[in-house]
């Protein structure tokens, strides 16, 4: 017998031993209950509430795509920003990965708003929905929430793959992309109104700035 396999069997005949030892203990008494073991992964606790999400992570995230690509109006004409150096295509990387993971941060269970935050969620024709509005929405069918949580996702990992090729032109559309994954998820739990209400608007508009259909001109 080598020297490791009597090491390996004076270990075994000692476990045995204590396993001897145990059972006849617990015979006696019952054991006492054990701390569930440590996990690394899982048991994800929140920090702040979705709105919050949303204010400081998806949407400054965001900013890194639509800043990348855009033509702002100054004093001085129109600049036209576009990615250019490698430091440029970095940001837009940052945004789409922070976009891709953190928006799976909306799985984890969280308030919608922070305490006695109700949203614009009061009177008449209320423009937004209230927290439990949301809840209560997301309850009713997880599936839409999470396809909308996905197409965000996969905006984001569009974007990645485009800053390998830096491809400006795809970054466009890419853009364009992004900004439906936001509205399609806020017209449907945020201020699902809107759609109700733009005839209202339209109203509205006409009263300030008189009818918005031309009369022919005889
Ligand atoms: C899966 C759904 C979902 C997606 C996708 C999503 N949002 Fe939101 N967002 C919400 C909800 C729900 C609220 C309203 C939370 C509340 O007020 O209770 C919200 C609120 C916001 C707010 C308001 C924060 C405040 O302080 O009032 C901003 C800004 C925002 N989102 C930006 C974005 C941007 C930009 C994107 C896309 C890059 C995006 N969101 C994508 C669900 C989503």
């Amino acid at each position: 017998m080598s020297v490791r396999s009597a090491a390996s069997l004076c270990i075994w005949a000692a476990f045995a031993a204590l396993a001897i030892a145990v059972a006849s203990c617990s015979s006696q008494k019952a054991a006492p209950p054990q701390p569930p073991p440590q996990q690394l992964l899982g048991d994800l606790k929140p920090v702040v509430s979705v709105k919050e999400l949303m204010r400081d992570m998806i949407d400054p995230a965001s900013d890194f795509v639509f800043d990348a690509v855009s033509d702002v109006s100054t004093k001085s004409g129109i600049v036209q920003n576009r990615p250019k150096t490698d430091a440029d295509w970095e940001r837009i990387r940052f945004g789409a990965v922070t976009m891709a993971e953190g928006v799976y941060l909306l799985k984890v269970a969280r308030p919608f708003a922070p305490p006695g935050d109700e949203n614009d969620s009061k009177g008449e024709n209320p423009p937004e929905l209230s927290p439990a509005q949301i809840k209560a929405k997301i309850e009713k069918d997880p599936v839409m929430w999470n396809a909308k949580i996905e197409a965000l996702r996969n905006v984001g990992l569009q974007v990645m793959d485009i800053v390998k090729r830096k491809d400006v032109n795809e970054l466009w559309d890419a853009a364009d992309n992004l900004d439906a994954a936001c509205e399609n998820c806020h017209v449907e739990y945020w201020y699902p109104g809107q759609k109700v209400t733009m005839p209202e608007l339209d109203r509205k508009i006409q009263e300030l700035y008189g009818p918005l259909t031309k009369t022919p001109k005889k």
